[in-house]
């Protein structure tokens, strides 16, 4: 197919990225929390690529990326709260699912036809630089296969999607290294998916606690199915000692052949939990398995939890 042009992270490599995008095309941008696979969310055919390229269901609706609050104000309607966040978070891995303005000129396909978008603001320089010189609505999911293991650095773009794409835009290793929060402001405030801001901290900002997802809420997306972010080999969590065949991922006092934090910083687990599982599931081979640490359910712990649990939950086939 195609051959995936790789971009420095200087002013041409942004010229570059914006120019294809402005074509239709599709470009793995860095953002703070995890590489994104960005393309035009008013066009069908670049939203459709994207799909295409990920191996991802159609009824799972994208992220839209822009610049600025006002940008995200073009596309969906704010209350107070949303506004609050947005002044409190933005740019930031804060995503807010809001009611769909009308006559934005986005794609049905970004939304999957729902009522509501989904709109972030991403803090990465570069990104915030290609936003600009794009000067549109970006859709841009994470850049892995469906189902799979995150990508936090170019390399593991391309390890996925190589030549599937037009281009990646290589900035190095991503700061936050786990997705964007994900909370839905269309009447009650429910956390969709724990992400790069602690819930206690939108909690706090909020002065409410946040509901859970409850049946009302639960799109069918890949993000919030049982298996997702899956390494190849089985995944077992609250492990403290090694089975024979599993390579162990330590984190403070439980030592492993690997550690997502010795000194149990989560800021640090976090940025660095997808290059482990990837590391892990390299020296698991093809009959090991993967085993982790205990990690404290508070904080970025919640989100660094809910992706071990869906990397460990029963694989469907195909
Ligand atoms: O940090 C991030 O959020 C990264 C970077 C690239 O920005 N993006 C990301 O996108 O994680 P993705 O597609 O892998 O996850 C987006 C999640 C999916 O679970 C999707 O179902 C949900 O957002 N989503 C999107 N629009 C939605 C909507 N209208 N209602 C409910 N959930 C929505
Ligand atoms: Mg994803």
């Amino acid at each position: 197919m195609m051959q995936t042009e790789i971009l420095l992270p200087d002013a041409a490599g942004v010229a570059r990225a914006a120019a294809i995008l402005r074509q239709g095309g599709l470009v793995a941008l860095p953002t703070e929390t995890v590489y994104g696979l960005g393309g035009d969310a008013r066009s069908d055919a670049a939203v459709a690529r994207i799909f295409a390229a990920k191996d991802r269901p159609r009824f799972n609706p994208l992220i839209v990326h822009v610049p600025d609050l006002a940008a995200a104000e073009m596309l969906a309607i704010f209350d107070a709260r949303a506004r609050a966040l947005a002044g409190a978070f933005w740019p930031g891995p804060l995503t807010m699912v809001l009611p769909l303005r009308k006559g934005t000129g986005l794609s049905d396909l970004v939304t999957a036809g729902l009522p509501t978008v989904a709109v972030r603001v991403p803090a990465h320089p570069l990104a915030q630089h290609v936003l600009r010189d794009y000067g549109g609505p970006l859709a841009a999911p994470s850049a892995n296969p469906s189902g799979r293991i995150s990508p936090t650095r170019a390399e593991h773009v391309l390890d996925g999607l190589a030549d599937r794409i037009d281009a990646v835009l290589d900035a190095g290793p991503c700061a936050v290294g786990i997705e964007s929060t994900i909370l839905g402001l269309v009447g009650r405030a429910v956390l969709l998916r724990p992400g790069g801001i602690p819930a206690e901290v939108l909690e706090q900002a909020l002065g409410q606690a946040l509901h859970a997802v409850g049946d009302t809420e639960k799109p069918s997306a890949p993000g919030q199915m049982a298996s997702h972010y899956a390494p190849q080999a089985p995944l077992r969590m609250n492990a403290t000692e090694a089975e024979p065949d599993e390579v162990l991922i330590g984190f403070g006092t439980v030592k492993g052949e690997l550690t997502l934090s010795a000194t149990g910083d989560m800021v640090e687990a976090a940025a660095g939990l997808f290059q482990t599982l990837r590391d892990a599931d390299r020296r698991a081979g093809r009959s090991g398995r993967i085993a982790v640490a205990p990690i404290p359910e508070t904080g970025l712990g919640r989100a660094i939890n809910d992706r071990l649990r869906r990397a460990a939950a029963p694989r469907k086939s195909g």
